[in-house]
């Protein structure tokens, strides 16, 4: 399973840019970084060799695609994020045949991701944090996803995003999701377990002990 960061903070890439396997961003998290778009952007495909997804916001397939071949001539590993629609599908139909890779955002049915895969969008991101903050089931999306795209045998890929706790990647990753995108906060409690840093410290305590 590749483990990307969900952020466009520099600082949080930085700190993890040799272990993580991506980036993720979107306009909200682009917000929080406070500076230049495409500056940003430029830095964060400097940090991290895999694929950083940066959204477009176009609300049009022409606009779309518009955006889109600029984002991509900034560094090969740019990832083009466009929500799911009429317009994004048309949008990524046009790219794919470009060599402009696709991660179609937004998704929260399993006919969005079949329409996503059906144009050749290299990734789809169900949102199941979204999903969960409405009562629904975000994992049985992501489920429902895996399936559909295994019958058929699309080359699409999921990442489970709008993930808000460990046990979202845990869940993700019993289901087999090949990817899952992750916040700072969460990925820093992927490390972590109160009883590892006991251990550490009663080990530490009994080798002091020992004559030398
Ligand atoms: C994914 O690509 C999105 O950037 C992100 O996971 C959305 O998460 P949120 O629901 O916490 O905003």
């Amino acid at each position: 399973m590749r483990i990307f960061l969900d952020t466009a903070l520099i600082e949080e890439i930085q700190a993890l840019a040799d272990i993580i396997d991506g980036v993720t961003t979107n306009p909200s998290l682009m917000a929080k970084a406070g500076r230049p778009f495409r500056e940003v952007v430029e830095e964060i495909c400097q940090l991290v060799s895999g694929p950083v997804s940066v959204e477009v916001t176009a609300l049009d397939a022409s606009g779309m695609v518009k955006e889109a071949r600029e984002l991509a001539k900034i560094a090969d590993n740019v990832v083009i994020k466009i929500p799911i629609g009429k317009e994004g599908i048309r949008a990524v139909r046009t790219l794919e045949p470009e060599g402009i890779p696709t991660n179609v955002t937004l998704v929260f049915s399993p006919v969005q991701a079949l329409w996503a895969a059906k144009a050749g969008a290299s990734y789809v991101s169900p949102f199941v944090g979204r999903i969960e903050d409405r009562a629904g089931d975000g994992m049985e999306l992501v489920s429902q996803i895996l399936q559909i795209y295994d019958n058929y045998g699309f080359g699409t890929e999921v990442i489970v995003a709008s993930v808000r706790h460990v046990k979202h990647v845990v869940e993700a990753a019993l289901l087999g999701a090949p990817i899952v995108t992750v916040p700072y906060a969460v990925m820093m409690k992927l490390f972590d377990h109160p009883l590892t840093e006991e251990g550490i410290k009663r080990f530490l305590a009994d080798w002091e002990g020992i004559p030398r």
